[in-house]
């Protein structure tokens, strides 16, 4: 009972848009609503919620009453009642349909408003795939949900994000926007939102607030994993972020590539690739049963990897072959993983073309060298302990 007050008190107080207020507050059924739709999609909701209250007890209290006044009373059967009453036929057919019309008109104008994104949208293009979210920005940035950043939006602008999937069927959910949509493969689908309130400012902090996003398709082993981050910026704030974003592996000397953005780009392979010889959906990079060498490096430059075909790598690598050399095979593998498959691996592992720049190729690639020296649990280098900033779970 307090709560129903409270929702009608919440209602009341949604108002048109409710900009200027901030976002509304969380109740018993929402999260804060922190876009320009969620109040209206809130109100429906209420609206749907209380006209179901109203029949249910209607319906009910008149249900008993019938039972009670309507109740067999000694042997005796009375034949006669009413037949017809054309006031009450009316009544109980002409009500519902002008509450259900309400709700059809509010639903389809909510509707049309969640699928036409205005003109000025900023895009950004959102690929989906098993486990991860990967961001691309309009300068070829490039964020993933496994880092503190993950969706980084300008505040008060219309957003759209186009989605893709690279294999199976994802579904991207930001719940306090109140919006949601599928990532399908082999189509784009598309979703938008205006955030009108800052969460906070550039630099990204690890205590700032944020929106949660979820993948909402059950999608395989670690679904519950593909959720992250949304941050809303300033429109200036916005431009230093991605401005930053952009010059980030510039700015890193080649020498200290390996340990200072290994281990945020690690952290799209940590999914399926341990560090320590735990047996994942991918090989580990760790020792493995079977090789000499002791990390992933170690067995790709002594040409000894095993294919699931029977061959070996010492094949595939050398004047001539498919790959000059160990590096250009590991390198082949991040872009191509379908190419040469691990012996005991299946066709499991996305492309990351386009997804991780050619530095943070490097990156990688040179952390794989220097695997002693991080810490196998944790991917951590004690140089900047720095490691996978997937937050934890709600
Ligand atoms: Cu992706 Cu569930």
């Amino acid at each position: 009972m307090i709560q129903t007050t409270l929702n009608i008190v919440m209602l009341s107080s949604l108002g048109a848009g409710g900009r200027a207020g901030g976002p509304t507050p969380p109740n018993f059924w929402f999260t804060e609503g922190a876009s320009t739709v969620a109040p209206s999609v809130d109100q429906l909701f209420m609206y749907i919620n209380y006209v179901c209250y109203f029949f249910f007890a209607l319906i009910m209290l008149l249900m008993f009453y019938f039972m009670w006044k309507y109740r067999q009373r000694g042997r005796e059967v009375n034949p006669g009642g009413p037949t017809h009453h054309t006031l009450l036929e009316l009544t109980w057919s002409g009500l519902p349909l002008i509450l259900v019309i309400i709700m059809f008109d509010w639903g389809f104008k909510g509707y049309m408003d969640l699928t036409t994104p205005p003109l000025n949208s900023y895009e950004i293009e959102v690929t989906a795939k098993q486990w991860s979210w990967d961001f691309k920005y309009p300068n070829g940035v490039v964020t993933s949900n496994t880092e503190l950043d993950g969706l980084v939006v300008p505040e008060g602008r219309p957003v759209k994000l186009l989605l893709r999937s690279s294999d199976v069927l994802h579904s991207f959910y930001v719940r306090d926007f109140r919006v949601k949509k599928d990532a399908v493969p082999g189509r784009t689908n598309y979703l938008w939102f205006e955030a009108p309130w800052a969460t906070g400012s550039f630099p990204i902090k690890e205590e700032d607030k944020f929106h949660w996003f979820f993948c909402t398709e059950y999608c395989g082993q670690d679904h519950s994993n593909m959720n992250g981050r949304v941050h809303v910026l300033e429109q200036a704030d916005f431009d230093a972020w991605l401005a930053e974003k952009e010059k980030f592996l510039e700015k890193i000397p080649d020498e200290e590539l390996y340990f200072q953005a290994g281990p945020q780009f690690y952290a799209r392979c940590s999914q399926c690739h341990s560090l320590d010889g735990t047996a994942g959906i991918g090989p580990s990079w760790g020792p493995v049963e079977g090789y000499t060498g002791k990390t992933i490096w170690e067995r790709t430059a002594n040409l000894e990897t095993k294919f699931a075909d029977g061959s070996t790598l010492k094949d595939f690598v050398g004047p001539g072959k498919e790959f000059e050399s160990a590096e250009d095979y590991i390198l082949n593998s991040i872009v191509d993983p379908g190419k040469h498959l691990v012996q005991g691996f299946g066709n499991a592992m996305p492309t990351f073309r386009g997804a991780i720049p050619g530095r943070g190729q490097q990156a990688i690639l040179g952390m794989m060298k220097k695997l002693h020296e991080f810490d196998p649990k944790t991917g951590k280098h004690p140089k900047t302990g720095q490691k996978s900033t997937q937050p934890p779970a709600p």
